[in-house]
């Protein structure tokens, strides 16, 4: 028995690993001829069989299991993973060793930080070694993340929220809502008669109170019990909904849209992310008098201030969009989005990167139920890759948990969240293979309550494997983080274990630029500068 398992694992590694394959090959020879003559086993066909067997089993004569052969398993297990191929320099070696005494550190605590909602644990997440260490890492790309909460609500509301001519109602779902306006806007259905905030903040004693009810309305983070507060999945989607709702009337104000966006990038950037893919409704936008914009005047705007912001940023590289539309339309709607997207894409062929459906899937329409609209772009032989949010769920067996294979089946580029795909063999094969890679995003999974422990994240079993993936933050103002390197953190420290290490670190990044939607030219460019921040934080750090 023992001697199957060493052989399966063995031979599952050395014939996915090419630098074993040689390294067996060149000690093999003798032993096989041994293992095949003393051994009865159906070895001939498979010679790596052979090899793993005359290797591992022919020391198997005493019953205690040699010291080398679980030396050897283990330095197996290791090469296996994320990362576990890569070679370290001498300086790499000196910061991993650094990096694990830090995630040591991490684990021994008794408030261990990934076994804690996100909300408790991101102060001490924040105060630990680690985390500033995981903070000036260069991190790559951010290849998951929502326009509407790439930016903190901080911001929209020191800087936002004080500018003239905008108008507050109270909803009756105990939220807010906003719009800019030069005179008092028409009443809103569901909400309180307008009032300008400007006045408000003047009669009102207490700003700070008034402005903490604010921020409160734009995300789902909270000082409070978040279990108490969130009891259910439904909950939680909810106060997701209406945070976006009162978000949507600053966030789509002309003015308020470039700077918000030009803001998110300063907070990636600052979080040293270089490059960033950006699932982006692309709204309506509108201006003071009421006028509204085209969904091409936001992706020109979106594609300008891109532009700008790298040239004065040195070591960004970009950014591109991702269209992505509400996955609760209908397919009358669909096939009207659906061509929009080709036009897009077919006007900013360098910008657009590709198509997403969006929103709980668990409640929206599965993809097959717009199979006919999604066929559009192959059936006309244009291209718009998809990059679809798929299995972020644990509804096992539904129609939604049928996502997962459709996505694959409708060749998505990417699969976001893939939270359920240990259970999809299948889909789990083909994700391999195609090197479709999961966007894992720990946090946002955590608090949409797919997962309350972070070390029990499918992450764990995909990293340990080095499955085709990414580390993302999906709507990080939202949950009250920022940039990537909170999930960072809970990827290496909760699901990571403490195999994973600086080498890990050092591959997802890499992963994040092989990933993307980038052609194959502009990668070597982003990793080559990337390279070059990479180098610059070991010497800096070591
Ligand atoms: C608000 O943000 C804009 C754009 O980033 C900036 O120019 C302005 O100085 C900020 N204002 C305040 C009061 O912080
Ligand atoms: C609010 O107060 C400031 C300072 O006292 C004043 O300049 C401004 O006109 C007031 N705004 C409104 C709308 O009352
Ligand atoms: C205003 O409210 C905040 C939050 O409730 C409180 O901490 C602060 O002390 C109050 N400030 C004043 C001047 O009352
Ligand atoms: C689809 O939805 C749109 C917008 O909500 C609606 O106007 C239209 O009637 C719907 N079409 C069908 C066939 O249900
Ligand atoms: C997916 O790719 C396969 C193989 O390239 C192709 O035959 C098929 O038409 C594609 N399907 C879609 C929906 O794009
Ligand atoms: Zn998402």
């Amino acid at each position: 028995m023992v001697c199957y398992v060493l052989v399966t694992s063995c031979v599952s590694l050395v014939s996915r690993s090419e630098q074993y394959k040689h390294r067996f090959v060149e000690t093999g020879p003798q032993l096989l001829h041994t293992a095949l003559t003393d051994m009865d086993l159906p070895v001939g066909r498979h010679p790596v069989t052979a090899l793993c067997i005359a290797l591992c089993c022919l020391w198997g004569g005493e019953s205690m299991p040699d010291p080398k052969h679980r030396e050897a398993l283990m330095e197996m297990e290791a090469s296996m993973q994320t990362g576990g191929q890569l070679v370290m320099s001498d300086k790499e070696k000196v910061l991993n060793a650094r990096f694990l005494q830090m995630k040591q550190a991490e684990v021994m605590r008794p408030d261990f930080p990934p076994a804690m909602h996100f909300f408790k644990a991101r102060e001490l997440i924040k105060e630990s070694p680690l985390f500033s260490l995981l903070r000036k890492a260069p991190k790559g790309a951010a290849l998951h993340v929502h326009d509407l909460s790439m930016t903190a609500v901080e911001w929209l509301v020191k800087n936002v929220t004080y500018r003239p001519d905008l108008y507050m109602c109270s909803s009756d779902t105990q939220s807010l809502r906003f719009i800019f306006c030069s005179q008092i806007p028409q009443p809103l259905a569901r909400c309180s008669p307008w009032v300008l905030l400007e006045k408000l903040r003047n009669a009102t004693v207490n700003v700070t109170e008034l402005d903490d009810r604010i921020m409160r309305s734009m995300t789902v983070f909270t000082d409070q019990d978040p279990e108490t507060l969130y009891p259910t999945q439904d909950v939680v989607w909810e106060r997701f909904e209406e945070a976006f709702m009162a978000l949507r009337g600053l966030v789509n104000f002309a003015p308020v849209f470039r700077d918000y966006y030009y803001q998110g990038l300063r907070e990636f950037y600052a979080d040293n992310v270089m490059y960033l893919e950006l699932r982006a409704v692309l709204p309506e936008v509108y201006e003071l008098d009421g006028s509204t914009h085209d969904i091409t005047w936001s992706l020109k705007t979106y594609q300008e201030v891109t532009r700008s912001f790298t040239a004065d940023h040195p070591g960004f590289f970009g950014a591109r969009v991702i269209f992505s539309f509400h996955r609760h339309v209908n397919s009358t709607v669909m096939a009207r989005v659906v061509e929009e997207a080709m036009k897009l894409k077919r006007d900013f062929p360098d910008f657009v990167a590709g198509f997403d459906l969006m929103g709980r899937e668990d409640q929206g329409r599965p993809l097959w139920y717009f199979r006919h609209e999604l066929s559009m772009p192959s059936d006309r032989g244009l291209l718009l890759p998809f990059y679809f949010h798929a299995g972020e769920t644990n509804l096992e067996g539904s129609d939604v948990d049928q996502n997962l294979l459709d996505a694959l089946l409708f060749n998505t580029s990417r699969i976001g969240h893939g939270f359920a795909l240990l259970r999809h063999p299948v889909a789990k094969e083909l994700s391999r293979k195609r090197g479709v890679a999961v966007e894992i995003c720990p946090i946002s999974n955590q608090v949409t309550k797919l997962v309350d422990d972070l070390r029990n994240h499918p992450g764990a079993v995909l990293m340990a494997e080095d499955h085709p993936l990414v580390i993302s933050s999906d709507d990080p103002a939202m949950f009250g983080s920022s940039g990537l390197s909170y999930d960072f953190y809970e990827a290496l420290v909760g699901f990571g274990g403490l195999r994973s290490n600086l080498r890990t670190l050092k591959s997802l990044a890499i992963n994040s630029i092989r990933y993307s939607s980038l052609p194959a030219a502009q990668q070597e460019k982003a990793l080559a500068m990337w390279q070059k921040q990479w180098d610059k934080f070991i010497s800096e750090n070591t």
